[in-house]
């Protein structure tokens, strides 16, 4: 066998071997949705890069095609290959602008290219490559085009460092070849990370959202901006900060328009500072795979300008053995155990009523045996939510905080999503996204519900098994 299956995910998406980091090239084209991704496919470790591909009609189910973009240029040479990018349909055809980077001489060069597809499958790349360079002696930290159109022009934002700080830089051009510098949309301030990797911007009711991912900023990886853009200046004017998802694993999200008017969000859910094997070896790697992207989601505005994230609708296509109860009170210190499915690949909604609660902290126990257990707290009082898997498994350490509002409020709802080496928690009506990998036993399958300091009012818990 390829791979070996043990920590395999059930429905998310992965490669069918070797390494995976960024979703790229997001769009839907020909009727179906396209997934790119940054891929290696000799190794289960980040090498050469190539763009891995898939299909599917509904978000979940996904097909594998070839592998889109090979490295086989001069732009491309060395330790690099074909980096992060977006897709855009031009004249009917399947267009990708990519990332060329290669090491010359131990120097680091990255230059934005171009590549086509008149079928969605096979691409060939620009004769006349690459369609932009950074101006100026240095070559490196430009890279990630992320591409869309309005009005009668084509934008581009690249990401890169400028003066020791992270920043987004946006361009326009008439025919995808010949770009124009118009305006550094934002970053700049060295508190903001060193570099930003993949910026992402477009409108949501009006308003201009800029996502990136700071390296080197208080383990922040998955960032947002909103606030008003001007087209005919370039100029953003940032009005919140947020944060796209508090977990451990998400980074390098892209987003793009559907036909149903959504603007869908993937991530990889991985980041390279909490990467395992940063630190040596990690359990997937020894099982010839490594990476999964994070569920589908739909972003929506609100109106204080912040984000909130929905998982796609298309994912109840899934659940099987739906488990339902209502009115529960949970006494204190008297744990609740749940029934999810197989307890590993599962989907919860919880919503408990606060105005009816003495409790403390309610918490939430998963991936659970005799040695296991995964804990995510949600602190009333402090109006926290804390993520713990220093018990997961023995893979698995550390403990992820963020805010949690709903504590101040009269209800709150947890929705989460396990799969085999994976959570992620929706709550603050999508407005708080935690994602976060773990490798626990297979025979660690236990969920309890428990409230302490006081009772909790559970008006409702529902759980399926995702098939
Ligand atoms: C983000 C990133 C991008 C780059 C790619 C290389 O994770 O570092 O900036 O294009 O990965 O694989």
């Amino acid at each position: 066998r390829l791979v070996n299956p043990r920590f395999r995910q059930k429905y998310h998406f992965m490669a069918p071997a070797g390494w995976l980091n960024d979703p790229n090239g997001l769009i839907q084209f020909g009727g179906q949705y396209h997934l790119f991704y940054q891929h290696n496919p000799y190794g289960s470790s980040w090498g050469p890069m190539h763009w891995g591909h898939a299909v599917s009609r509904d978000l979940v189910h996904w097909e594998h095609l070839p592998v889109a973009l090979a490295p086989s240029e001069d732009y491309e040479s060395g330790h690099g290959g074909c980096f992060s990018g977006s897709a855009v349909e031009k004249d009917g055809r399947l267009t990708l602008l990519y990332t060329g980077a290669s090491t010359v001489g131990g120097e680091e060069r990255q230059v934005q290219c171009l590549a086509q597809s008149t079928d969605g499958v096979v691409f060939e790349k620009y004769a006349g490559n690459p369609v932009l360079k950074r101006s100026g002696s240095r070559q490196s930290d430009f890279r990630d085009p992320k591409v869309w159109r309005h009005g009668n022009f084509w934008y581009m934002v690249i990401a890169s460092q400028e003066q020791e700080s992270g920043a987004a830089l946006l361009y326009r051009s008439a025919d995808l070849l010949h770009w124009r510098f118009i305006s550094q949309l934002a970053g700049g301030s060295p508190q903001q990370g060193r570099m930003w990797e993949c910026p992402d911007f477009f409108e949501l009711g009006g308003t201009g959202v800029l996502l990136f991912s700071p390296v080197g900023f208080d383990n922040r990886k998955a960032t947002y901006l909103t606030g008003r853009f001007d087209y005919d200046t370039g100029a953003f004017s940032a009005e919140t900060l947020g944060e796209t998802d508090w977990g451990f694993d998400f980074y390098a999200a892209q987003s793009f328009p559907d036909t149903q008017g959504r603007r869908i969000v993937i991530g990889w859910a991985n980041g390279w500072d909490w990467m395992p094997w940063w630190n040596g070896f990690g359990p997937t790697q020894q099982d010839r795979w490594c990476g999964h992207m994070s569920l589908p989601r739909e972003v929506t505005m609100c109106a204080d300008g912040r984000l909130a994230f929905h998982p796609v609708s298309e994912l109840q296509t899934l659940r099987t053995d739906a488990w339902r109860t209502e009115s529960v009170t949970l006494h204190d210190s008297e744990p609740l155990a749940l029934h999810a499915g197989d307890g590993i690949h599962f989907e919860l909604l919880a919503d408990f009523d606060l105005t009816a609660s003495t409790s403390t902290q309610i918490r939430l126990l998963m991936r659970c045996s005799e040695t296991e257990q995964t804990v995510l707290t949600c602190d009333l009082r402090q109006g926290e939510l804390i993520f713990d898997r220093s018990a997961s498994s023995p893979h698995d350490a550390g403990i992820k905080r963020c805010p949690l509002e709903s504590a101040q409020q009269k209800k709150l709802r947890l929705h989460v999503f396990a799969d085999t080496c994976s959570v992620e928690v929706f709550t603050d009506s999508g407005r708080t996204v935690l994602s976060s990998n773990l490798y626990p036993a297979a025979e660690s399958t236990g969920i309890f519900l428990c409230a302490d300091g006081g009772d909790a009012q559970l008006s409702c818990v529902e759980t399926w098994g995702l098939a």
